[in-house]
């Protein structure tokens, strides 16, 4: 099991989640980042603190494609352990529906 970060961050990237997690298994891309699943202990502490709740255990239903985005773009993405600025558009992006149809970005952030 690990824990995976899923549309509601596309966009928002508030970043609250980089800082908590024990053991620095998030990975940034242009407008989202992700989880390494190999990586992710499972401890939930990122989960409560994301305000757009993006991040859920992936033994929810529905969430293989999120665990395959994961795992492949945590390979290709520099890794990312200090909270930079969210987008200024991030709070109108809460909640919009079907951001990974039309937002998602392959390429990747800058990393800390
Ligand atoms: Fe990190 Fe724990 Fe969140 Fe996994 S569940 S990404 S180990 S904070
Ligand atoms: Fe994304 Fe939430 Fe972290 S919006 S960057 S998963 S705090």
């Amino acid at each position: 099991m690990t824990y995976v970060v899923t549309d509601n961050c596309i966009r928002c990237k508030y970043m609250d989640c980089v800082e908590v997690c024990p053991v620095d298994c998030f990975y940034e891309g242009e407008n989202m980042l992700v989880i390494n699943p190999s990586e992710c202990i499972d401890c939930g502490v990122c989960e409560p603190e994301c305000p757009a709740e993006a991040i859920l255990p992936d033994t929810e239903n529905g969430l293989e494609k999120w665990l395959e985005l994961n795992t492949k773009y945590s390979a290709e993405w520099p890794n990312i352990t200090v909270k930079g600025e969210a987008p200024a558009d991030a709070d109108a992006m809460k909640g919009v529906e079907g951001k990974l149809e039309k937002f998602f970005s392959p390429e990747p952030g800058s990393g800390d």
